[in-house]
């Protein structure tokens, strides 16, 4: 049964505020949807397009710490750089909100507490991963480890990329924090459980029944969730940055960013329209369509409609468009390894350039499957395809107006049957007359070729208006129009006989192979710089005789004891047993190691040095080994498996 809808909403997923936004995230996500926007607002339809920027959870914790600034430092910054460069790269967004707003805070605790007073959450005690040198209970994904399924290394705790498996962090043989790197232990908490097993009775059939047109690889997902059986899911963390959770009993307890994240777009909604914003929520005859990322699929088919079932007043989504990801040069797109194009750059680098962007991010969207960004290919597709194709066209035609008829657009005359099929498909235009040559012989044929090809000049600036919103504003102030609906697209008297249209210039220019070179040079630069970092903290030493080396005693031995020096902030002082007597050795650690943390940890150390005495009379016999990581953190070395203490390194 095809339903009636009388206007949409189109949510764009909610981007991070602890970084910018990358072409992965623009193939992905916000150029898609701004696309379909376009093309509703250009039909006329009632449309809302909704965004902000994603501002709680632990990555802002994680990246304030390592810039030593506040989280809301961070997210000020970031939603700054996001909201400035998706409007300078025209996302047509009709609300960029934040869900650190006032609205959003009200709205997110207001929807917990009705839930919790409707009895829709289940109250647990669980243990749960906690970093005791970071002080922090872990999110699933700052929890690294190996695959249990599929064995590989650096799995997520909610997903091993390598195989797509959904991963519980309890699961994950030899589990890392990635926050200090230690190994995580399990402590007791509280939480509120969203009762995703009840849910599944519902959404399965609502999924894989009523909603059987939505895309493959959406579904697939969803299949694959429903057939492992849906499991509670919490709702709450204990963190100190997020929303409060509103009830007795929850100090030191938030929201769960991905509890709060997706109601920023009823939020935003409100701040957008506060006195209708319930016909846009709550209205069975608003179509309601979440643009994301392929990552984000069972957060926006499943938790978010169980939250929004559960609430009881809302409308459920009509469609989850979801697209794959998108690689850069071959290679994942990865901000840690600085492997990515930002928006705000590429605006900066490559001015005026955001249609070039917009067709080849479209030309080559990761729809259903993985797709790749090369500069190459960016090039090409601007040079052989915008320039040479749709911009020497467009060029040819009003040129030949200025010079012709003064830039006067000619009547048109009789229509010939190439000209009868061009403009029943005016996909296939091969308008290439050739007036330059037919003038000599037929100027009056000439005027209708030219009508014509203004006529399809106008008519590629309507149709291509949602992918290519600047050149088709650009085109349409060549032409002197204006408006030119979505109605009117294939009419041939768009531009009237007699019409004066405007200086032509070109549309597209060509790119240099120097730009596209810089581009590729700076990724390059990018990767040489991280994997130098690296050595940078501590340079290549030059060679050393093997006979120097086996002079070292390296040993290993178990911590007994570690604690802080008074007045000395960067030392700890170890009791290490090393297999004869303990010994003690003053380590420079303090600033990376809660000193409890380290006890009953073995340490690989060196054992012959001659004694170092610190100030106050503190001697150290030894020196405790360390990896320097490229941020300048002190990762302590410890051998794989347990050993006894005293055992030689070699
Ligand atoms: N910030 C999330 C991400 O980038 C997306 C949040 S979408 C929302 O993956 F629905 F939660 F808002
Ligand atoms: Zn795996």
């Amino acid at each position: 049964m095809e339903k009636k809808f009388n206007r949409t909403l189109v949510t764009a997923a909610l981007p991070y505020a602890n970084g910018g936004v990358h072409i992965g995230h623009l193939a992905g996500v916000y150029v898609p949807a701004d696309i379909y926007v376009r093309y509703l607002r250009l039909k006329g339809e009632d449309v809302l397009y909704i965004c902000g920027s994603d501002e709680h959870g632990v990555p802002v914790t994680i990246r304030a710490r390592k810039e030593g600034c506040t989280p809301q430092e961070v997210v000020d910054r970031y939603n700054r750089i996001i909201k400035d460069s998706f409007e300078e790269f025209g996302i047509s967004f009709d609300v960029f909100g934040r869900t650190t707003s006032e609205t959003h805070r009200k709205t997110a605790s207001d929807f917990f507490r009705k839930l919790y007073d409707k009895g829709e959450f289940v109250e647990q005690e669980s243990e749960q991963y906690y970093d005791e040198e970071a002080k922090t209970f872990l999110a699933d994904r700052y929890i690294t480890g190996e695959c249990p399924h599929c064995h590989a290394e650096g799995a997520y705790g909610d997903q091993c990329e390598k195989c797509g498996t959904a991963l519980s962090p309890e699961e994950l043989i030899n589990p890392k924090s990635t926050v200090s790197g230690s190994v995580p232990v399990m402590k007791k908490t509280k939480h509120w459980y969203l009762p995703l097993d009840k849910h599944q009775q519902w959404l399965e059939p609502w999924i894989t029944k009523d909603h059987t047109e939505w895309r493959s690889n959406v579904m697939g997902q969803c299949k694959s969730w429903f057939d492992m059986g849906l499991k509670p899911r919490a709702v709450s963390r204990d963190l100190d940055w997020g929303i409060p959770v509103p009830v007795e009993g929850a100090d030191g307890k938030v929201l769960y960013v991905w509890f709060d994240a997706p109601i920023g777009y009823i939020s935003n909604t409100k701040d957008l329209r506060p006195d209708d914003w319930e016909l846009w929520w709550k209205s069975p005859d608003t179509r309601l369509v979440h643009f994301i990322g392929k990552d984000n699929i069972v957060f926006h088919c499943i938790v978010f409609p169980a939250m929004l079932k559960a609430e009881g007043s809302y409308i459920l989504p009509d469609n989850v468009p979801a697209n794959e990801f998108l690689n850069l040069e071959d290679d994942k797109i990865s901000t840690s390894r600085g492997w990515a194009v930002w928006l705000h750059e590429y605006l900066k680098e490559l001015p005026g350039k955001q249609d070039v962007l917009r067709y080849v991010l479209t030309a080559n969207a990761p729809e259903t499957k993985d797709n790749n960004f090369t500069w190459k290919d960016f090039q090409a597709r601007n040079n052989n395809e915008l320039v040479a194709v749709y911009g020497n066209f467009v060029n040819r035609a009003l040129q030949l107006t200025k010079k012709y008829y003064d830039g006067i657009v000619p009547a048109c005359g009789e229509l010939n049957d190439t000209d009868r099929a061009t403009i029943d498909e005016f996909k296939n235009v091969k308008a290439d007359a050739e007036p330059w040559k037919v003038i000599k012989t037929d100027p009056e044929r000439v005027k209708t070729i030219i009508n014509l090809s203004l006529q399809l000049v106008a008519n590629l600036a309507i149709a291509f208006e949602p992918f290519l919103p600047f050149s088709s504003a650009k085109l349409k102030e060549m032409l002197a129009v204006e408006g030119l609906s979505w109605a009117s697209l294939g009419a041939t008297d768009l531009l009237p006989a007699g019409h004066k249209i405007g200086e032509p210039a070109l549309l597209f220019e060509k790119i240099e192979d120097s730009v596209v070179e810089a581009q590729v040079a700076k990724l390059q630069q990018c990767k040489k710089e991280m994997a130098e970092a690296a050595y940078k903290a501590e340079p290549v030493k030059s060679d050393i005789a093997f006979s120097d080396f086996e002079k070292l005693d390296i040993r290993v031995g178990t911590v007994l004891s570690c604690e802080r020096v008074p007045k000395m902030k960067k030392l700890l002082k170890f009791e290490i047993a090393d297999g004869l007597e303990n010994r003690t050795i003053v380590s420079g650690i303090a600033m990376h190691y809660e000193p409890e943390a380290l006890v009953g940890k073995q340490v690989c150390f060196i054992a012959n040095l001659p004694p170092r005495e610190f100030k106050g009379g503190l001697v150290s016999q030894g020196m405790i080994l360390s990896a320097v990581n490229c941020d300048g953190t002190l990762s302590v070395i410890t051998p794989e498996r347990k050993v006894a203490a005293g055992s030689s390194v070699c």
